[in-house]
């Protein structure tokens, strides 16, 4: 059940239209970083979770981030209504002049809102692992409009919705960490074969670059993958034509 209460989440005060930065909202709007695309994700993660806890955080993250695509709605109207007067060339050349004012379910480029923005499966912790890497691009989006938003209330709420993506990140984690996965990579039925620590370098020029990604005692590194390939091949006879 829903409903919708008329008040947004965080208040807004746009004291300068720029129809030219609300082109670029759009993307928040209805495009794949956005927030429709994140509250649907998550929204259609909560069906097939079975962690009732984690269910339901699934549930009240994606309304929060309703409540978002409606501050990012209404930015965008605010952004685009009541500029006849100072409308610039730049500002005649933006989708708000063809398609009329206020948001539409389209990125910055007109591009068409796509359910095939949305990553979700059967898996929670495959899930959750998708909706972190869902809020960082989010975070990133933010952070670009918010350093060419042109008035201090539109930096003010993008500044809140920065940094609400940066608490849902936190709760993602903390929910995979509570499934004991945040460190462990391993989920499902299959267990991983013998290669499963072994890293390839595959890079054939410079000098092997190293780090805790490629080092013992987690890994073994194989500095020349095709020489140790070959021997495996004529150990195994698999590969050989
Ligand atoms: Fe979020």
């Amino acid at each position: 059940m829903f409903f919708h209460r008329k008040e947004l989440i965080v208040p807004i005060e746009v004291k300068k239209p720029d129809p030219v930065f609300a082109q670029f909202m759009l993307q928040q709007f209805g495009g794949a970083t956005g927030e429709l695309t994140a509250g649907l994700q998550y929204w259609v993660q909560s069906f097939h979770c079975p962690k009732p806890g984690i269910r339901e955080m699934l549930q009240d993250i994606a309304l929060e981030e309703f409540n978002h695509l409606e501050v990012v709605g209404r930015l965008i109207e605010e952004h685009t209504r009541n500029v006849e007067k100072t409308l610039t060339e730049a500002d005649e050349k933006t989708i708000f002049a063809l398609r009329g004012k206020g948001p539409h379910l389209v990125d910055e480029r007109g591009v068409s809102w796509t359910a095939a923005y949305i990553n979700e499966g059967g898996d929670v912790v495959r899930d959750l692992r998708a909706n972190i890497a869902a809020e960082a691009a989010a975070r990133e989006t933010y952070e670009i409009l918010l350093n060419r938003a042109p008035d201090t209330g539109t930096k003010m709420a993008l500044h809140y919705l920065l940094t609400r993506e940066i608490a849902h990140t936190k709760m993602f984690m903390k929910a995979l960490d509570s499934l004991g996965k945040l460190t462990d990579p391993v989920f499902g039925n299959v267990k991983p074969d013998e290669s499963v620590n072994v890293y390839y370098h595959l890079s054939a020029n410079g000098a092997p670059l190293r780090g805790p990604w490629n080092q013992e005692p987690e890994f073994t590194y194989i500095a020349d993958p095709a020489k140790v390939l070959e021997q495996q091949h004529e150990l195994t006879g698999v590969g050989k034509h």
